[in-house]
């Protein structure tokens, strides 16, 4: 298999910012790729960093009241911790004021210079200030910068060039023949190749210092500074330790830069042709994704539409926000953060499918085989084609992956746990289980075989997630009975592609809510119980002589979608069942008792979805405390059916 190495980059944001939900994208996004190569077998690194020098910081310093560096060792220090609360797992935090990265510029411009391919000339622009680079007629909308709404200043000194034009046509060869996967996805290659489409200006690299003190030295000027972008790029190296560093030689020629399309022109454009002229190996990838923004445009902090990502974190938990955003941005567009979406996801996606999976075939296996996996037979009809279709998802979904096709790559996956519960409801154990107890000599082969499969699953499931949602990953294969370092080395393609790795007869290990449900319906909930309120003193006389009902009376009664989790039988009774109920609720499931014992078996009813009455006062029978009550329909006959909603809506969804 691949053997080489793997290094991935963010941007390294301007230190006048802070963490938020984009640049908290890029980041999760290196880490995400970084633990997927390291499941693929490989070595990798990642760098992450403060973009510390230029105009803009220094401005942000001034306004603030504080140094450049005092400044910037702050919110550095901001973004570190960030980082680390989000669980990121980067192998170095690069500031551009770090010494080696100081040096490192210097050496490589004195090598440009001495070659000749920097000079000193005059020249007069259009500068942005929020783009820190100098910007053509044509990239202005209504002569201001599109990115920052502002007109630009015209600036007007004597500086040094760097002859970018010089290596203009072997960029065009680059992209066109030698590599057209340089940048990805295809539209940001296209954008770069029409940037080089005519000549390009060559690029002021310097800075005087009678405008600017704040930056690296010019080590052939004294009076002059390097221009941020010069300097800022180079990170990409010192993170490596270029030119002597091992790492320099493990890692560089595998080295993919993530960045959004804000800054394509510095790292499609400028960024290679320094590589070119400082005689370096060009990198191997720009990957390039769009813009979040919310359902009322561009975050911001006046309109109030700002999304943090750590309170993301608190209330729903990092891996829900990591699936989240790898899931619903199509990778290179631009992608709409949005709390119902979001909460959406995490319901259907989450709770319902991942979740469900994962506790029902537990409780499964905890109720028929004590908690044990059970013996595998492999050659058993009864498998399914499961351990094929796992295979497929595991190769279809990585190729995926690779192709940075992310949000498809998560639906492959996804795709799969639909087949294995579906599987389930086809195989249906709770029937299996129930011939088992009846026979006289058991057959346990079958059941054997169909909860086998849901495990193995699982487990494969739980090793095609630890990339995206390593926290969760981690829980479902403790909850398979790994431990913390056997669960580590169960994180590779290598395991995912082997079916059969589960022990027969170790134990499992404790059940534990994955995501527990989110009340998302309780704003509609309270005004539904405030309007039945206010329309108390009903006419409840004519009511009684028509035999009608006002519908006011109807709407006291509250109805909702349940799901139930649990089912026993209780004792002295052939009727009565004891349930418990998923509402959807943040209290928790509820203890609900039916009278449907002749016509259920209670295994039966594990994951069945009801409709349930939920504001009854509770009553006790034959001592066990009923909290509402499922509709059920009979008939003549006596025949009697529960009433099931579609499978489609989640618990705690209004019936009305
Ligand atoms: O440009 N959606 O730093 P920067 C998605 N210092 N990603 C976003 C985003 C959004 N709404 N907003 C920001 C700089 N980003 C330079 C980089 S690199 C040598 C120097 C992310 O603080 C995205 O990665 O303006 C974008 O490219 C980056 O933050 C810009 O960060
Ligand atoms: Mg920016």
């Amino acid at each position: 298999m691949m053997t080489s190495n793997y290094y991935v980059t963010t941007p390294i944001y301007y230190a006048n910012g802070h963490p938020h939900l984009g640049n908290t994208y890029t980041t999760t996004l290196a880490d995400m790729l970084t633990r997927f190569y390291k499941f693929m077998g490989k070595e990798t690194f990642f760098l992450t960093g403060t973009d510390e020098h230029g105009d803009k910081v220094h401005q942000a310093a001034v306004k603030a009241g504080k140094t450049p560096q005092a400044f910037t060792d702050d919110v550095s220090n901001l973004f570190i911790s960030t980082w680390k609360e989000l669980g990121f797992e980067y192998d170095r935090f690069i500031r551009t004021t770090d010494e080696d990265h100081k040096e490192l510029v210097k050496t490589i411009l004195q090598q440009i210079y001495d070659q000749g391919d920097i000079y000193f000339g005059e020249y007069g622009g259009l500068y942005c200030v929020g783009c820190e680079r100098f910007l053509t007629e044509k990239e202005l909308i209504d002569g201001k910068c599109p990115d920052h709404q502002t007109a630009p200043q015209f600036v007007e000194e004597k500086n040094y060039f760097f002859k970018m034009s010089k290596y203009q046509d072997r960029l065009i060869k680059h992209l066109t023949e030698v590599q057209p996967d340089f940048i990805r996805p295809e539209r940001y290659r296209n954008e770069v190749l029409a940037l080089l489409r005519e000549p390009l200006e060559d690029l002021c690299i310097s800075r005087p210092k009678s405008r600017l003190t704040w930056g690296i030295e010019l080590p052939f000027d004294p009076n002059y500074v390097t221009y941020v972008w010069f300097d800022a790029l180079i990170n990409y190296l010192t993170g490596v330790n270029y030119p002597g560093g091992k790492n320099y030689q493990k890692f560089w020629k595998n080295c993919e830069h993530l960045i959004a399309k804000d800054i394509v022109k510095p790292h499609g454009v400028f960024w290679p042709l320094m590589l070119m002229a400082a005689n370096i190996p060009l990198y191997e990838h720009l990957t390039v994704h769009g813009y979040w923004i919310t359902p009322t445009g561009k975050m911001s902090k006046t309109v109030g539409n700002v999304v943090n990502p750590l309170e993301i974190k608190t209330e729903f938990g990092m891996d829900v926000f990591r699936y989240y955003i790898f899931r619903e941005m199509v990778f290179g567009l631009d992608g709409t953060f949005s709390r119902e979406s979001l909460e959406t996801r995490y319901n259907a996606d989450l709770a319902n499918n991942l979740g469900n999976l994962v506790s029902r075939s537990l409780a499964m296996c905890t109720q028929y085989r004590e908690s044990k996996v059970p013996t595998a037979t492999k050659n058993s009809a009864a498998l399914g084609n499961l351990p094929e279709r796992a295979e497929a998802m595991v190769k279809e979904s990585i190729a995926l992956f690779e192709d940075r096709e992310l949000h498809r790559a998560l639906e492959r996956i996804w795709a799969f746990i639909d087949e294995v519960n579906i599987f389930i409801d086809r195989t249906k154990p709770w029937g299996l289980a129930k011939e088992e107890k009846l026979a006289q000599t058991p057959n346990t082969e079958t059941l054997d075989a169909v909860l086998y499969s849901q495990l193995e699953s699982i487990r494969i499931i739980a090793a095609m997630i630890s990339f995206s949602m390593p926290e969760t990953s981690k829980k479902i294969f403790k909850m398979l009975g790994f431990d913390e370092k056997s669960a580590a080395k169960e994180a590779t393609v290598k395991s995912a592609l082997e079916w059969g790795r589960l022990q027969s007869s170790s134990r499992l290990g404790e059940i534990t809510a994955l995501f527990p449900r989110i009340e998302k319906k309780k704003i509609v909930m309270e005004q539904t119980t405030a309007a039945s309120q206010t329309t108390k003193e009903v006419k409840s006389e004519q009511t009684t002589e028509t035999g009608l009902i006002e519908f006011d009376d109807f709407a006291k009664v509250s109805l909702r979608v349940g799901q139930i989790l649990e089912a026993s039988r209780i004792e002295k009774s052939d009727k009565l069942l004891k349930l418990k109920v998923d509402l959807g609720e943040q209290s928790g499931p509820r203890q609900i008792l039916a009278g449907i014992g002749k016509h259920y078996d209670p295994e039966a009813l594990v994951g069945r979805k009801v409709c349930a009455v939920t504001n009854l006062k509770p009553r006790k029978m034959l001592g066990h405390e009923s909290q509402g009550m499922l509709l059920a329909a009979s008939d003549e006959a006596g025949r009697l059916e529960l009433v099931s909603p579609g499978t489609s809506l989640l618990p705690g969804s209004r019936i009305s």
